[in-house]
């Protein structure tokens, strides 16, 4: 499975960069807001800035909701670094400019995706990426995990080549429960990617280890 870093915070992906485990960013337009980046020339920056820290896919999410005006974005973005991907709403609008941007060769990631339904046209349009936001399904009482479960059966049956991208990643059992699904890419905040790394049993064994180690140095 993939690992992606779901933030705009350049210190954030610098440190997961540095765990060696990182395949890529995503952002979205709250993220970036969060980072306190406005206006299009520095909105602009800051991806190209993202993209010079990490080897992979970075996704930029376009403003825009008719199909000319997500076009016209989206092209903007995609010529800013051969590693944006651009993200694009699943929208009636968003539908047709995944199939444009797929036809162009432009990736896409299509985003705010919260049924198979929804999966299954952006996966028709050519998207490379869905993202299931399964951590805001989890918030209205709904299995988010159910979603990954249904959309990874419906690609698998017509080996549709779009990515599942669990979105949404709010803790590490949502990371480990999609990796035992299938999905392909996770993204998530660092509190949840370092919480992989922690068990008090391994604190309490290399506390004794070192222990034991220096009674005899
Ligand atoms: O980037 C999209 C998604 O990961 C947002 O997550 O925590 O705002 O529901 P969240």
């Amino acid at each position: 499975m993939k690992f992606f870093i779901d933030t705009a915070n350049l210190e954030e992906i610098k440190e997961a960069q540095s765990l060696g485990i990182l395949d890529g960013v995503t952002t979205n337009p709250s993220l970036m807001a969060k980072e306190g980046i406005s206006g299009e020339k520095d909105i602009l920056n800051h991806y190209v800035n993202i993209c010079n820290l990490v080897k992979g896919d970075v996704s930029a999410e376009v403003i825009s909701v008719d199909f000319e005006g997500i076009v016209e974005e989206g092209e903007k973005l995609a010529s800013l670094h051969s590693q944006i991907v651009v993200k694009v709403p699943m929208i009636e609008e968003g539908v047709k400019a995944l199939r444009y941007f797929s036809d162009k060769g432009i990736k896409t990631n299509c985003t705010l995706i919260f049924s198979a339904g929804q999966a299954l046209l952006a996966a028709k349009a050519g998207a490379t990426y869905v993202s299931p936001f399964i951590g805001r399904l989890d918030d209205v009482s709904t299995d988010g995990l159910n979603l990954i479960s249904e959309i990874r059966d419906i690609y698998d049956n017509y080996a549709y080549e779009t990515e599942i991208l669990a979105a949404s990643i709010r803790h590490t059992m949502h990371i480990i429960n999609c990796a035992k699904i299938g999905a392909d890419v996770m993204t998530g905040p660092i509190s949840a990617i370092k919480g992989l790394l922690k068990h008090p049993l391994t604190d309490i064994g290399l506390a004794k280890f070192l222990a034991d180690h220096k009674k005899n140095n």
